[in-house]
């Protein structure tokens, strides 16, 4: 039985900051955020979005043509959560307005969360083949005004339906992972601002990669010239060429010429580039770009993921894109979206980045903002209040 994603959403703010204006601003080469990091633009969430409304905006694309008493459990998967005892996809639930019959519960393990979501998934449906579960995906990305992290920020949330004869890729068994306690990047309860050793960081996501992948190779059979393209975890956009020049080097002796990277991760950068990092969701966004754009029909090709969880925990595991997979993909509204959203001058970005919520339980109305289909519109009583806008 084949099971795996049957659709897939894709939502970020309706607001980017130019990667260029913060690099004026904060006095650096722009081309360190553009070449160095490789990002051109960092999605910035305006006071009525956070994790719930992205991703109930990426619920509702990854829903459409889903009767949605077919879906039997929602894994919401989120590091920057908004409640610490009721899981947000329990606000997703009521706006979407799924059955009463449905788990929902969230998951957290830094930016492996969803790719834990979706191994969950897999086996929830292998056991009950009739029945579909949505994983949700969403974060937003702070590290501090002017700190190294900065050009690195941005949001996005990612929702796919896992189902039994999947329209869009089938997810094969075998799999590489480790799991290591060690402090490269965390939260404590009390931030808003995760703390980083992003050097560390980036030197494990890479060691852990090389490890999980030959996990996989021995389980799989399958080296790397039996997998096409690569999603990576993406907490820039160069992070991918590194780990994948390094992939490279490690199993064949010699870094990747440029035509390969471009065939093999090319695609799979462009959202993030847009966004910056969405922790969670960002492997997968990487997925929805290389279906959308992907000039060739990619059918029967094998995609590697590799997902790396500060703290931390690391899967390299692999699906292979089904036949048809264009019919429903619903490119064209997430190509529109990203082209058509608000450019914020760097004293915008900042006045949003700063934007606080009451800790006393005294009543907020949220300002309005250009946003997707779902907002949040006020605080009350230390409760949040999600509406449906038009
Ligand atoms: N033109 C082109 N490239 C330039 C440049 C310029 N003018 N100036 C610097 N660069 C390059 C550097 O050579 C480096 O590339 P390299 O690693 O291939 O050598 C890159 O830009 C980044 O520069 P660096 O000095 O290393 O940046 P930094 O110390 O200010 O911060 C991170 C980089 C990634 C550590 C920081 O953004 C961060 O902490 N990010 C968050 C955590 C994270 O992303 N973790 C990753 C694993 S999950």
């Amino acid at each position: 039985m084949k099971i795996g994603l049957d659709s897939i959403g894709f939502y970020t703010s309706r607001y980017y900051l130019d990667i260029e204006e913060l690099a004026r601003a904060r006095c650096v080469d722009a081309a360190k955020y553009k070449v160095g990091l490789g990002q051109n633009r960092m999605s910035v969430a305006p006071p009525s979005e956070d994790p719930v409304t992205l991703g109930a905006n990426a619920a509702l694309q990854a829903l459409e043509g889903t009767p949605r008493e077919d879906i039997a459990a929602l894994l919401f998967a989120t590091e920057t959560s908004v409640d610490q005892s009721k899981a947000g996809g329990i606000y997703i639930h009521r706006l979407l307005d799924l059955p009463s019959r449905c788990r929902v519960v969230e998951l957290k393990q830094a930016c492996y969360g969803s790719t834990a979501a979706v191994q969950f998934a897999v086996a929830l449906v292998a056991r009950e083949p009739s029945s579909k579960v949505l994983v949700v995906a969403s974060d937003i990305s702070r590290y501090g005004l002017g700190s190294p992290g900065e050009p690195t920020q941005g949001c996005g949330a990612v929702a796919m339906v896992v189902s039994a004869k999947p329209r869009l890729l089938a997810i094969e068994p075998e799999h590489g992972v480790h799991t290591e306690e060690v402090m490269d990047f965390w939260r404590p309860n009390y931030r808003q601002e995760a703390v980083v050793d992003g050097k560390y960081s980036a030197r494990l996501y890479t060691q852990v990669l090389l490890e999980t992948f030959e996990q996989y190779k021995r389980e799989s059979g399958r080296g790397l010239g039996d997998i096409q393209h690569f999603c990576y975890h993406l907490p820039f956009s160069r992070m991918a060429e590194k780990a994948h020049a390094a992939l490279h080097k490690a199993q064949l002796g010699a870094a990747p010429g440029s035509k390969t990277l471009q065939v093999q991760i090319g695609d799979t950068l462009h959202y993030n580039r847009q966004t910056g990092n969405s922790y969670s969701a960002a492997i997968y966004a990487g997925l929805a770009s290389l279906l959308d754009r992907s000039e060739q029909p990619l059918e029967g090709r094998r995609v590697g993921f590799y997902s790396y969880g500060s703290g931390c925990v690391g899967e390299f595991f692999s699906g292979v894109v089904q036949p048809g997979y264009r019919r429903d993909l619903g490119s064209a509204a997430r190509l529109e979206m990203l082209s058509s959203r608000n450019a914020l001058s760097i004293e915008g970005y900042e006045a949003m980045f700063n934007y606080a919520i009451p800790t006393d339980g005294s009543f907020l109305e949220i300002p309005i903002h250009d946003v997707g289909r779902f907002r949040l519109a006020a605080i009350r009583d230390h409760k949040r209040i999600y509406e449906a806008v038009n």
